[in-house]
């Protein structure tokens, strides 16, 4: 039997908490993320990040492409305080512009953003299909949607797998951290029925690496071959 979810806490809100993601070296994915994200909407226009943590993938973004902008929002007023020390260091203030905002109660009229993307954390939100569907809203037609997140692995030899794959060197806070975003992850089925009743076809998830779904769709635009 493929394992079941375990939820996570939803926020990570301790300031510790936000200083050691903060540390932790996502670089190589937040470049990956940023690469592929650009390679689907040469045009970015109006960002949202959804779960923006620290900030660290719209600062990546706002480094390589001098014309986005972005609004960053996030649930935990610790991270959105490290955010906005990224930020500033950065001198992006004007580029990117943080929200403490609820991923499932987007405060934004439908069709507000040429781009909405979200790293990471859909394996916290109790709720996923809420805020997919929040995140399909705000789209405008023709804009893109670009959410990437942990998948949850078939059975414990599979997570056991993973985390020595690619958390072997780190803390045994950081492992334990891995297994247990892991286990809260959702499967591409699981993301697939949440988002087709929006519109969002199955063939726009897939598995994208050994511990990762990527929904990569644009949304229609009336008139538009
Ligand atoms: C693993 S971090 C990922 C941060 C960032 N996207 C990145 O890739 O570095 C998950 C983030 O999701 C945020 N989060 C969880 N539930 C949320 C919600 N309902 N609304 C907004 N943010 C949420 C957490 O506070 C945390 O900052």
């Amino acid at each position: 039997m493929p394992l079941r979810r375990v939820l996570e806490p939803e926020v990570m809100d301790s300031d510790e908490e936000a200083r050691d993601y903060d540390a932790m070296d996502h670089a190589g994915v937040n470049a990956a993320f940023c690469d592929d994200l650009t390679a689907l909407a040469p045009d970015l226009g109006a960002v949202l990040d959804v779960g923006t943590g620290t900030a660290r993938i719209p600062v990546a973004l706002c480094a390589r492409r001098a014309d986005a902008r972005v609004t960053a929002v996030d649930l935990a007023p610790s991270m959105l305080a490290v955010a906005a020390e990224n930020v500033e260091r950065e001198g992006l203030g004007d580029a990117i512009r943080l929200q403490r905002i609820d991923a499932k109660r987007l405060p934004f009229d439908d069709a507000t953003f040429s781009a909405v993307m979200s790293n990471s954390i859909i394996h916290h939100v109790p709720e996923p299909e809420t805020a997919l569907a929040e995140m399909v809203r705000v789209l405008r037609p023709g804009g893109v949607l670009f959410v990437r997140d942990l998948a949850r692995p078939e059975d414990e030899a599979a997570v056991a797998a993973i985390v020595a794959s690619h958390a072997a060197d780190d803390t045994p806070a950081q492992r334990a951290l891995l297994e247990a975003s892991l286990r809260a992850a959702l499967t591409v089925d699981e993301v697939v029925v949440r988002v087709q009743p929006h519109g969002v076809e199955a063939a726009a998830v897939r598995v994208t690496s050994d511990r990762h779904w990527t929904l990569a769709w644009r949304k229609p635009a009336p008139g538009r071959a």
